[in-house]
């Protein structure tokens, strides 16, 4: 089947779609992304994105390519013409359009617009079940982290990183040896005295939409928690330790710097909320 990639007002084969090589996203990664996920045919938190979205976008001054009411009928429609009936994803991409190079704002207000779609699985897989590995390194990132740029050299380079040692994610440290986030996952900690964890949403992290779902699910639950920064220390005795993201979910660490956390195992608490983000994923568009 061919992919369907949604290009500033076309849809086209994902084969054939191309932006300007003076596309400032190109150029100077001056431009802003979203990643949906799609559970069963439906996008899971559409409005938490778009509303971070709109963030990003106001903080870069960069203009809303369209309406969102009309970025609402195009996410769908590339859902619909990929077929994606199953799970996957949905990648937006909003730059300040193309002018040529010149680091100051162009005189035009155009923002130019990519909307991709692929299939994913999600809530399978053996990570979810057998946890993964986590590394530490120096968060060596700008002072925006709130912005979802798509500048992501730092980001690529841990990642990187953490891959080549064989882990899957690397956790940043700020200069104060706090934990900031992982490269594409907010960082979840459950002390020795069991008490949740996850720093809070300041400029130095991406406010998560599944870090802030699975947040609202403690608090339904009754689970108590502590929005604040924690040490890598603290992160190596914790009990339990996992990461949250659009494409990761829920998923347990078990070690960190090659260090087990708590028994080596899922934990308790973090199966616990992975159940109510797989049901939260599964109750999307459900009764509004
Ligand atoms: C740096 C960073 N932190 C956290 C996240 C998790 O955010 P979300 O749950 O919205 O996917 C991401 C996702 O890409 C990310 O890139």
């Amino acid at each position: 089947m061919t992919r369907i990639a949604y290009v500033n007002g076309r849809y086209v084969p994902h084969h054939e779609a191309a932006v300007h090589i003076e596309d400032r996203g190109y150029q100077f990664a001056d431009g802003v992304y979203e990643v949906i996920a799609v559970r069963r045919g439906r996008l899971v938190d559409e409005n938490g994105h778009l509303d971070r979205l709109k963030h990003s976008l106001s903080e870069l001054r960069i203009a809303w390519p369209l309406s969102r009411r009309a970025l609402k009928i195009i996410l769908r429609e590339v859902v619909r013409r990929n077929r994606l009936n199953g799970d996957g994803m949905v990648y937006l991409q909003v730059t300040r359009g193309v002018a040529p190079r010149s680091h100051a704002f162009p005189d035009h207000r155009e923002s130019a617009l990519v909307v991709t779609a692929r299939r994913l699985r999600l809530l399978q897989g053996n990570e979810a079940d057998a946890g993964v590995d986590v590394i530490t390194i120096p968060d060596i990132r700008w002072k925006r982290c709130d912005i979802k740029s798509i500048s992501l050299l730092p980001n690529i380079l841990g990642k990187q990183q953490a891959e080549d040692s064989g882990a899957s994610e690397a956790w940043m440290v700020d200069s104060g040896g706090q934990v900031t986030e992982g490269t594409l996952s907010n960082a979840w900690i459950v002390t020795e005295m069991g008490e949740l964890v996850t720093r809070d949403a300041s400029r130095a992290i991406l406010n998560g939409i599944t870090r802030q779902a699975v947040l609202r699910l403690a608090t339904e639950a009754e689970i108590a928690f502590s929005e604040r920064p924690f040490t890598v220390n603290e992160a190596k005795a914790a009990r339990e330790a996992f990461i949250t993201g659009t494409t990761v979910l829920v998923t347990p660490v078990v070690r960190i710097d090659g260090e087990p956390v708590g028994d080596g195992r899922t934990g308790e608490f973090t199966a616990k909320l992975l159940a109510f983000y797989a049901r939260h994923m599964d109750n999307q568009g459900k009764g509004t």
